[in-house]
């Protein structure tokens, strides 16, 4: 029997930096597998990889960025030039597409809100893909009321610990901000970002209901027009594909080495970066753990340096095998290993989503915007891991290891990780929330004609 949605034609336009595009793949895959007809434009900055993805077709437009600017080291900045510097060659590249056959709809990443009324200039309906959580996202809708209680901008004068008592368990510290970055501007965009997602066709998020009820709760309430569509985790409802960056697969042979749950796995994701002196209390606090530890130091990860070369000299030697340190991981494969008793990580949403779907605990420590709320979300809420709460240390590494492999507390935390990936697992399978919710989307697409 033919499927209702014909072959009909999507156009997905993704962020082009890896916790965005990688997520927005999956959806494709996802859609495809709805039968959609799949059409990807992207930047010329980070293209993805075609013939990675060879059911899919890839249109490339010129991002007009220059090679400085074409750097996630000022994340505001970039996200504002791709809004101004892409509205023409997105206008020109989507006016083509329209003249060659029929488009059901757009689904644009929500960073790229000029696309609301370049969809609504060609009658176009706009999806919006929001690649965070939707528990932070509840937040940022809630960033104007956060500036007129004076919680917002946080400055040195801020009281970090102090509750904000509209949106418990955050405190001020917890608040989605980028250190450093211009406020004012992080602001504009958030609010833009809401403004535009608010007279769109529908939001979808990759994430699912019994995780984050309490932020659709809070969505729906406040926008009771708005579809909300949480069809995730993306990675666990639709097969894998090859992965475009290198991995390095030493990793599977070294788990395999080592005993059950034994290994701390730890990530800062694809962006975050940490001072020399951090990254030393790390290696230090690792080293002291008496624990097996797989770390990913990307390159770039430590200012101002290459890679390993602030680590003391005969550092890894001298732990008999106990450390190994990669440059890249296949991080999905690694949570799924037995091996691996807990993620230390920066609590990007890929990553803390990942973590859920294996049952692994976490250690969290988070760098800037989302980060923040989903590190306390993982600690308070949820209470399947444990976060840093002072400047990073060595003891207080190792103790906070100690706690979670060794202590009652840490075996609480594990038992309640494994419940809760029970229900990640459930919600894709037929009757499940989020196959239900994509069967929803597709009728909504369809809907459309
Ligand atoms: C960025 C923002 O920092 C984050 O706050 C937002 O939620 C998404 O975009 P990023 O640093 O890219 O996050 O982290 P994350 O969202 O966790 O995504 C990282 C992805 O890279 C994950 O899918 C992870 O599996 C993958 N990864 C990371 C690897 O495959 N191997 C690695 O070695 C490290």
């Amino acid at each position: 029997m033919e499927p209702p949605t014909k072959g009909k034609r999507l156009i997905l336009f993704p962020v082009p930096l890896e916790g965005h595009i990688n997520p927005m793949l999956k959806l494709a895959n996802l859609l495809y597998s709805k039968s959609f007809s799949i059409t990807i434009i992207h930047t010329q900055f980070n293209s993805p990889n075609p013939s990675l993805h060879p059911h899919f077709t890839f249109q490339s437009i010129p991002d007009g960025l220059s090679e400085t600017e074409a750097s996630p080291k000022d994340i505001i900045l970039l996200f504002s030039l791709f809004n101004t510097k892409c509205v023409q060659p997105f206008k020109e590249c989507l006016s083509s597409l329209l003249s060659e056959e029929p488009v059901a709809c757009l689904i644009s990443d929500s960073i790229f809100h000029f696309t609301q009324s370049v969809a609504e200039s060609f009658k176009l309906p706009r999806i919006v893909f929001e690649t965070g959580s939707m528990t932070c996202y509840a937040v940022f809708t809630h960033f104007p009321l956060l500036r007129e209680k004076g919680y917002l901008p946080v400055t040195q004068d801020s009281q970090p610990e102090r509750a904000v008592k509209e949106l418990p368990p955050l405190r001020i510290k917890d608040l989605p901000v980028i250190p450093k970055s211009d406020q004012e501007k992080h602001f504009e965009l958030c609010v833009l970002i809401v403004t535009k997602i608010a007279a769109s066709d529908g939001v979808i998020f990759n994430t699912f209901r019994d995780l984050e009820e309490q932020g659709l709760e809070t969505l729906q309430k406040q926008y009771p027009n708005l579809t909300v569509f949480p069809i995730g985790p993306f990675h666990k409802c639709v097969p894998e594909e090859a992965s475009s960056s290198t991995s390095d697969q030493s990793c599977i042979s070294w788990l395999n080495t080592q005993a059950p749950n034994s290994v701390i796995y730890v990530s800062f994701g694809t962006i975050a970066a940490i001072t020399k002196a951090q990254f030393l209390e790390i290696a230090w606090g690792l080293g002291n753990s008496n624990q097996p530890f797989l770390w990913v130091v990307r390159p770039g990860l430590v200012h101002g340096s290459n890679w390993l070369e602030p680590l003391p000299k005969g550092f890894l030697e001298n732990l008999n095998g106990r450390g190994h340190i990669v440059k890249w991981a296949p991080q999905k494969e690694v949570l799924a290993h037995p091996s691996v008793g807990a993620f230390w990580t920066h609590n990007g949403w890929n990553s803390t989503l990942e973590s859920v779907c294996e049952g692994v605990p976490m250690i969290c420590l988070p760098c800037f915007s989302d980060q923040l709320v989903l590190a306390r979300y993982v600690s308070k809420v949820w209470k399947i891991g444990l976060q840093f709460e002072n400047e990073i240390e060595r003891g207080e590494i190792e103790g906070t290891i100690r706690k979670l492999m060794e202590e009652k507390e840490g075996g609480e935390i594990r038992d309640r990780s494994m419940k809760l990936m029970e229900k990640a697992n459930v919600c894709c399978r037929p009757g499940g929330s989020s196959y239900q919710c994509l069967d929803g989307l597709v009728e909504h697409i369809l809907s459309f004609d």
